[in-house]
């Protein structure tokens, strides 16, 4: 077996890649070699069944190119396929070729570059690309409300994610800081609020106003025609409506800073959707200019029928700008300073037709980047079975949610450990934790119903069992003030127990897994990973007991706990959980 030497390491963010090798040894056959390499590459698949093997070639597809049956295709293959030191010799099974990977190799391989890449097991090189991502995007003078949360912590999560693979991200709040909710609040500001009571209460007494208003104009539709004239003030650039309209977005503005401190996000740029206004009479030329624009009912808009859409509305009758129309603006800002080769889209699901629209209408414009615009769409945040919804007032503020969790973190830390160190800032970081991790446990398109019990469960698949089982790692680690560079020369051979070998089977994964969850934009692959490597990992804690006597076999499992403890921490910090080392 190869020695490292770390010092002139090629290891440094290289990882073992099983179906890279399992490719290159197909490829040596003539008849393979026919197909592309990532043709190859792409048809390798993990078992479902650990026993058949590791990983898989089905022959299905090859049959028809080879013009053989697929169960002797595999045979034939079982047959004449070189030895690699990486792999048991394959086995055919049925129309599956089964590999099954060398398992000392790979407990060292994985296991150095977890000892030498550390908090960097994963990550990639710098790749000299921006991505640009717009996320979190509240509306001012609506509430910071939990249906944000997901757009929150998923945008920071894909943040993370891409920053690590090597891209420079950029991360953008467009705060819905433009748009008739602000002829709708000034005008109920007018009719039923007061300077001092917003002073008072500040975003709840903004939030009383506007739900005030949608009572108030299901009784007397007139209210919305004196809401449309007040936004058109705030357009027409009229003082008093202006100095309201600053007023509210700087109240709100610092109720999300509160949010974003527990959350311990930040933007490179808070440029809202104000903040595209001088740039859409330009749009709307090059609209007109590009032959686009048509009149429907005085407003105009960009007919979308041949693509069996409705259209797109730019400027209405009064001419007033839509949420589309800024985002056009946007796009067009965002590619001409960021040159970006991925510009995402955190939002909810509801959103999809008005991304597809103006999707549409940007590549109707002959810009070829619009194949680079993502929406990413999440599924609704419930909370305890009810749907949150701004306009019935029912909703539950983020920052009250977040409060909450820490303090019933705090409670059970009271309880189960009173002695702890930094007892408040453990509880802010775990009581967080619990509610990222609680919106970022499924599949993001899938409905999320949040319950206190299911996220504070420190036995659960939740963010504090993830942190309990690195905190567990981490008190073992200290026992013996473990340092990764004297570990370096463990001995492989003698993990050999079947818990640990699947341990270091899904640490193997791991670099995987992060380029998955990037592919897809989907931080939950790295969610149910973690979990998947926790649960093994207790498994191992519980049958195979670490600080034996044999320093061998000491050594070797004190390195995996430390493998183990890495990845947790690596992951966490991925989903944008902190990862404390006592709990
Ligand atoms: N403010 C919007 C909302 O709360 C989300 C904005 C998303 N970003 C965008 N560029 N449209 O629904």
């Amino acid at each position: 077996m190869r020695d490292i030497d770390i010092k002139n390491s090629n290891l440094l963010l290289k990882y073992l890649d099983y179906r890279g090798i399992v490719t290159d040894l197909l490829c040596t056959n003539q008849d393979i070699n026919k197909l592309a390499r990532e043709e190859i590459y792409n048809l390798l698949e993990y078992p479902p069944d650990e026993q058949l093997g590791d990983l898989a070639l089905p022959c299905f597809k090859l049959s028809k190119i080879l013009r053989k049956a697929p169960h002797v295709i595999a045979q034939e293959l079982q047959e004449s396929l070189p030895a690699s030191p990486y792999l048991e010799p394959p086995k055919a099974t049925g129309p599956y070729l089964n590999f099954r990977f060398n398992p000392e190799r790979l407990a060292k391989e994985v296991l150095v570059s977890i000892l030498v890449n550390r908090e960097g097991y994963g990550a990639r090189p710098p790749k000299g690309q921006k991505i640009v991502i717009d996320f979190s995007a509240p509306n001012i003078a609506k509430p910071f409300h939990v249906g944000h949360l997901s757009s929150t912590v998923i945008g920071n999560s894909l943040y993370k994610i891409f920053s690590f693979l090597g891209y420079d991200c950029v991360g953008i709040n467009h705060l819905g800081d433009w748009g008739t909710q602000f002829g709708k609040l000034i005008t109920a500001y007018k009719k039923w609020g007061s300077q001092s009571a917003v002073e008072e209460g500040l975003i709840k007494e903004l939030m009383r106003l506007y739900v005030k208003f949608h009572e108030e104009a299901e009784k007397e539709p007139a209210l919305e025609e004196e809401a449309r004239e007040w936004f058109n003030r705030i357009e027409n650039g009229d003082q008093e409506a202006l100095a309201l309209w600053k007023w509210f977005k700087e109240i709100s503005l610092e109720e999300f800073q509160k949010v974003y401190d527990l959350l311990e996000i930040k933007f490179d740029s808070m440029a809202g959707e104000s903040f595209y206004n001088d740039q859409l009479p330009a749009v709307v030329e090059e609209l007109k200019a590009k032959g686009l624009l048509k009149e429907s009912e005085g407003a105009l808009i960009v007919d979308l029928e041949q693509y069996e859409m409705p259209p797109c509305l730019i400027l209405k009758k009064d001419g007033s700008s839509l949420y589309a129309t800024r985002d056009i603006a946007a796009a067009l800002y965002r590619k001409r300073t960021y040159d970006f080769t991925k510009a995402l889209y955190v939002t909810g699901i509801a959103q999809s037709l008005h991304f597809r629209q103006w999707f549409k209408v940007i590549e109707l414009m002959g810009y070829e980047w619009a194949k680079d615009l993502v929406h990413v769409p999440f599924g609704w945040v419930n909370l305890e079975g009810e749907k949150l919804s701004t306009r019935k007032g029912k909703v539950v503020l983020l920052e009250e949610l977040l409060k909450t969790a820490i303090q019933k973190t705090l409670e059970i830390i009271n309880e189960k450990n009173p002695n702890l160190e930094n007892k408040e800032e453990v509880a802010r970081v775990v009581g967080v934790g619990a509610v990222v991790f609680g919106a970022l446990s499924v599949n993001r398109i899938k409905d999320v119903t949040f319950s206190w019990e299911e996220a504070l469960n420190f036995d659960g698949e939740t963010g504090p069992y993830l942190q309990y089982t690195h905190a567990r790692a981490c008190s073992i680690l200290r026992k013996v003030a473990f340092e990764p560079e004297e570990h370096l020369d463990f001995d492989p051979k003698v993990l050999t127990d079947q818990a640990a070998l699947k341990v270091i089977k899904t640490l193997y994964l791991f670099p995987e897994r992060i380029m998955a969850a990037a592919a897809e934009y989907e931080p939950s692959l790295i969610s149910r990973y973690l979990i998947d490597l926790a649960q093994e990992f207790n498994r191992f804690y519980h049958d195979c007991p670490v600080l034996v006597e044999e320093q061998t076999l000491q050594k070797a499992r004190l390195v995996l706990v430390y493998a183990v403890k890495t990845t947790l921490a690596v992951g966490l910090s991925l989903l944008g959980i902190k990862a404390p080392e006592r709990m």
